[in-house]
């Protein structure tokens, strides 16, 4: 299991210091599908690079802690956490061509892979090579080993990387709005593909997107962001019956749907800006059940019933001070 504790990011920027991520709580249950939802600069990407560590300056994780087999992958020095990224959690994004380094060919990219964090070279690192890529159902590896990303299709360049994620063996795989670059038919192909690895490996996967029907598709649990804040999470069976937070019933009423940047239309309003966020609870300027209190104070996370038996009791978690009033 992956736990995220607590997690907070800020950024520096030129008009001050910004709260990104808000005291993240994420859990990725062993061998199962976590999603992470939520609308356009919400904190999704940061939290992903934030537990892979790959987060830049002006980013900063300023507390909490991030759990993988009990060991806190914060308190890492850089070349532990090196080694973790090479054979534990990777992470595939949703620019698979930019993601891919445009001067070498396949072959290369996942050979120094497989010597780096394998101990594979010449013969061995090739035929593991081609093994995976064709693992990833690309036609003709030994063409793809030779090709350079600019010959790829979106579709072939996202299967490469996710060759080249699984050429350390992690058990955790964040995946970053996967198919949201890529066209509508190649979508299900890569969530097919996504899908199968996943169950034939037991991976446990984050996988973060705006499309709600590929929650309801591929997800066990899911945890839905707000303003670098997580409102709500649950078994998604329990989550599409009976959403709890305000927030999450305007995604359901407006269902976001893949790759779109367009604001929920059943959200009035925008998100806040994180120059600017609202005193209280950040959702409460748009919300139809705010009242006097949420713009005085935050809720806290309230862990209410899982509502779900087949999900084996896992409880849920709203962060709603009025949450019961919506709910019918
Ligand atoms: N380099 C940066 N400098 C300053 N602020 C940043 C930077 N990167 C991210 N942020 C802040 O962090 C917030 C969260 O960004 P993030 O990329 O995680 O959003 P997201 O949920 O992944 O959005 P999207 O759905 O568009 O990918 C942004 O709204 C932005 O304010
Ligand atoms: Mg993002």
């Amino acid at each position: 299991m992956l736990e995220v504790q607590d997690l907070t990011v800020t950024f520096h920027t030129g008009r001050g210091t910004v709260t990104a991520l808000h005291g993240v709580d994420l859990t990725l249950p062993t061998g199962r599908v976590t999603g992470l939802v939520g609308e356009s600069g919400c904190g999704k990407t940061v939290t992903a690079l934030a537990v892979m560590r790959l987060l830049r300056p002006p980013g900063e994780i300023r507390g909490g802690r991030v759990l993988l087999g009990g060991q806190n992958l914060l308190a890492l020095s850089e070349r532990e956490m090196d080694r973790v990224r090479g054979a534990r959690i990777a992470m595939i994004f949703q620019q698979p061509r930019a993601s891919l380094n445009p001067v070498f060919p396949v072959a290369a990219q996942l050979t120094h892979v497989l010597r780096l964090h394998r101990g594979l070279s010449g013969r061995a690192a090739w035929a593991e090579g081609e093994a995976l890529l064709a693992r990833a159902q690309l036609p003709r590896p030994e063409r793809v080993m030779r090709a350079y990303p600019h010959q790829l299709s979106g579709g072939m360049c996202q299967r490469v990387m996710i060759a080249l994620a699984l050429a350390c063996r992690p058990s955790v795989l964040l995946a970053d709005e996967p198919t949201t670059a890529l066209d509508v038919t190649v979508q299900l192909q890569i969530i097919e593909l996504l899908k199968s690895l996943q169950q034939e490996l037991g991976l446990t996967v984050l996988l973060i997107t705006h499309d709600l029907g590929l929650v309801a598709e591929m997800c066990d649990f899911v945890s839905v962001m707000y303003a670098g804040r997580i409102v709500e999470a649950a078994p998604v069976s329990a989550l599409f019956r009976r959403p709890l937070h305000p927030y999450t019933r305007g995604l359901m009423a407006s269902r976001m749907r893949a790759g779109s940047r367009a604001l929920p239309a059943g959200i009035p309003g925008r998100i806040p800006d994180l120059h600017q966020m609202p005193a209280g609870c950040p959702f409460h300027p748009r919300c139809p059940l705010a009242q006097g209190l949420c713009a005085e104070r935050d809720a806290s996370p309230e862990t209410v019933d899982g509502g779900d038996p087949a999900a084996s009791g896992a409880a849920r978690m709203v962060r709603c001070h009025f949450w019961g009033r919506g709910v019918a």
